[in-house]
């Protein structure tokens, strides 16, 4: 039985905008969100408190929460790789953090610069930090179906990451393919993996349409239950440290075929669409939504 409702968090602020190769100006950053919360998301992923060596696009977090600090009723989760991270966005107004494993071990290295052991050390003291203030703190683990550099995954070691992060106190774990790799079939062994130690309800789906497999990954991913849906606007994103990955299924297309389904999102998807022509009129380049490109030209 497909969900009656599916929760969209909207990671285009962060997952799309890090891999932007021109950083995008902090005001523009603040008016994307805005308008995307004007659609109705009501989970809108700001920005992260990374290095800024390594990821320099984001390195204006502190200021975009501090434009997004009035809005209310909405929740955005920010990335914290570490301790310091975290308490820069607390610091920074956070209500929500989200930490990021990995399934596989040289994406770690490439990507945080330590194993998934030492990942998920980290993690544990985040946790531990975030218990204390109240704070939500979700997990991701990364390479779900494969690797840049390891090529395929094996589902037990994504249910092993899945764990490690449910069982340290992650109150929703989103289960990523990084580089879009993934086919139906394979997602249904790694979701059935995960499932064994991680609840249902507590699972978020988080695909990149590398191979034009996103919605279909989706679709399977609902039937086996799961209503919590990530996606970015205009399918922004891609990932530094995964060569040749697309970005994200882009959220006007999820909310097409959600919708299609007679699932409800809350998200009205004119108003989406316009908060997808605002960043790609920005970037100057058309939009990653099919389902855009579709309406635009009706
Ligand atoms: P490191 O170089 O191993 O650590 O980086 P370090 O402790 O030596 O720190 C390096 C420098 O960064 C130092 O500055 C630190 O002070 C500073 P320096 O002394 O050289 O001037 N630093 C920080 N600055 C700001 N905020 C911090 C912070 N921590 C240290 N929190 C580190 C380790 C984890 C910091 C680095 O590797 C990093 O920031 N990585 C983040 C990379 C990233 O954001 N990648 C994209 C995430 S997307 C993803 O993971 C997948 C996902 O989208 C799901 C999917 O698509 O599947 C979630
Ligand atoms: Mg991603």
């Amino acid at each position: 039985d497909l969900p009656r409702f599916v929760k969209i968090v909207e990671v285009g602020p962060r997952d799309g905008l890090q891999n932007e190769k021109s950083t995008v100006p902090t005001s523009v950053k603040i008016e994307l969100i805005h308008k995307l919360v004007a659609s109705g998301l009501s989970v809108v992923e700001a920005t992260s408190f990374v290095s800024p060596k390594w990821v320099p696009q984001l390195a204006d977090a502190k200021d975009v929460l501090q434009g997004i600090r009035h809005v209310p009723d909405v929740r955005f989760p920010v990335l914290t790789p570490n301790l310091r991270g975290f308490e820069a966005a607390v610091a920074a107004g956070a209500k929500e953090v989200a930490v990021f494993a990995s399934a596989s071990e040289s994406f770690s290295k490439s990507n945080i610069n330590c194993t998934i052991e030492e990942s998920l050390a980290r993690y544990r003291d985040v946790v531990t930090s975030a218990k204390k203030h109240g704070i939500r703190i979700r997990g991701y683990v990364s390479c779900v179906v494969g690797c840049p550099v390891e090529g395929a995954i094996h589902p037990s070691k994504v249910a092993y990451v899945a764990k490690e992060l449910y069982d340290m106190g992650c109150s929703e774990i989103s289960l990523g393919d990084t580089i879009g790799v993934g086919t139906p079939g394979k997602v249904v062994a790694m979701l059935e993996a995960v499932l064994s130690f991680v609840p249902l309800d507590k699972l978020a789906v988080h695909f990149h349409d590398t191979y034009g497999q996103a919605l279909a990954n989706i679709l399977v991913s609902l039937q086996m239950g799961i209503n919590i849906v990530d996606s970015s606007v205009s399918g922004l994103g891609g990932c530094p440290y995964a060569k040749g990955a697309t970005g994200n299924v882009a959220t006007e297309d999820v909310v097409y075929m959600l919708h299609g389904l007679g699932i409800e999102t809350k998200v009205d998807l004119n108003k989406l669409m316009d908060a997808g022509d605002y960043i790609s009129n920005h970037l100057g380049r058309p939009s990653g939504s099919k389902t855009t490109t579709a309406l635009h030209k009706l």
